[in-house]
């Protein structure tokens, strides 16, 4: 109860720290960065392994032995480069991550994404990861989840940041792996992994086939979410698909619910979230940015429980969820009213406890007030300058 109290009162803090942050600025655009960066957020959809930075990337490499085909962090960057769509990208992605081996991997890449998240105003987090890629090579699942366990306490104790994850498994890989998978996860359950996700490349038949694997994610108190990649082939049936066969409470993407008025008003109702990420591939396809944050502004107008998100903000750009909002805005005729929209939806889809929700709530609507009573007083100054 105690620590509890501690970390609820460290949140209060830095946000009010934050909340003084946009009027010591004068102009306009570093007005509203710091805005954006100071906002109360929660992230809902970005991948651990996707987090690692190139940098970090080099020092995995060198310190667990490995010989890398990469010298340099620009060497990984350019590699990057070759993404040009979500199979690409995996591709590239699942030989990435093949520096991750010791517990202090999964804590470093873990807390260093945290770190930046809180950098950029996030209170909480939950953080998709890809046991599978990792077993695959002979990491024990204690090694991972230890690794993980011991991030999430730092960032408490550092960063006043609630980070949780999110346990995904590969819907390119047969549902009896992820039911296994499930099941040697159990002692994590709680705490540390909140809820199941799916993602990978999208294939044909991924919603039903892991139907009965969710019912048990389900039974077992997890909280249930799903990619449906934006513009991916059949992306509307995969839409109702995971909705129906699997239940969702959130959609990773879900963008493409904008092809169906049906689905919209399904969505809307059953109030399924749905965490948009705006950045594509690390080199970026020109208008892809402007054509995701459209589709997230239209969401948004149409009452629909979006938020924008990073994604693997390491692999793409290291764009994290402030850069990201602040891009959004830039590139949609979005006002503050919208940004400060996006974040309340982050509250209110995120997987925490009512009191949490309300917490969080407060806290954004207080910063809120306080930046809109500092710009008033810097306009009345500007005023009283020019007379
Ligand atoms: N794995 C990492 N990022 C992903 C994404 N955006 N979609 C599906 N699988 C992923
Ligand atoms: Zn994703």
């Amino acid at each position: 109860m105690a620590s509890r109290l501690f970390h609820i009162w460290s949140i209060v803090a830095s946000v009010a720290l934050t909340a003084a942050a946009p009027a010591a600025r004068a102009d306009g655009a570093n007005d509203n960065r710091a805005f954006i960066m100071g906002l109360p957020k929660a992230e809902l959809h970005v991948h651990l392994e996707g987090t690692m930075e190139p940098e970090l990337y080099l020092v995995m490499a060198r310190r667990n032995g490995i010989t890398s085909r990469y010298a340099t962090a620009e060497d990984v960057r350019n590699r990057l480069r070759d993404a040009h769509d979500l199979g690409s990208f995996i591709q590239i992605y699942e030989e990435l991550v093949g520096v991750m081996r010791t517990e202090q991997d999964f804590h470093d890449v873990a807390l260093a994404y945290f770190r930046k998240a809180r950098s950029q105003g996030v209170l909480h987090s939950e953080v998709y990861v890809d046991p599978q890629l990792h077993l695959a090579r002979g990491v024990p699942l204690a090694t991972l989840y230890g690794g993980l366990a011991r991030a999430r306490a730092d960032a408490r104790h550092e960063l006043g940041l609630d980070g949780a994850f999110i346990l995904s498994f590969l819907r390119d890989r047969p549902a009896d792996q992820a039911a296994q998978l499930l099941e040697e996860s159990r002692p994590w359950f709680g705490s540390l992994i909140i809820g199941v996700g799916l993602d990978n490349p999208e294939v044909k038949d991924f919603p039903a086939k892991f139907a009965s694997v969710y019912a048990r994610a389900h039974a077992l108190g997890l909280h249930l979410t799903s990619h449906c990649d934006v513009d991916q082939p059949d992306t509307v049936a995969h839409h109702w698909g995971v909705i129906h066969d699997l239940h969702v409470e959130r959609i990773d993407h879900g963008l493409n619910v904008l092809n169906d008025p049906v689905l919209i008003n399904e969505v809307r109702n059953r109030r399924i979230g749905l965490t948009g990420a705006p950045t594509l591939f690390y080199a970026d396809i020109p208008g892809r940015m402007e054509y995701r944050a459209g589709a997230i502004a239209k969401l948004l107008d149409q009452g629909l429980l979006v938020t924008v998100n990073s994604d693997d903000p390491g692999m793409k750009r290291s764009l994290y969820v402030g850069d990201l909002l602040e891009r959004v805005q830039q590139t949609t005729s979005m006002d503050r009213a919208h940004i400060v929209a996006l974040a309340r939806n982050s509250f209110e889809i995120a997987w925490i406890t009512p009191a949490q929700r309300r917490a969080y709530l407060a806290m954004l609507e207080r910063y809120v007030r306080n930046a809109d009573k500092a710009q008033d007083r810097t306009d009345q100054i500007k005023l009283t300058v020019r007379r």
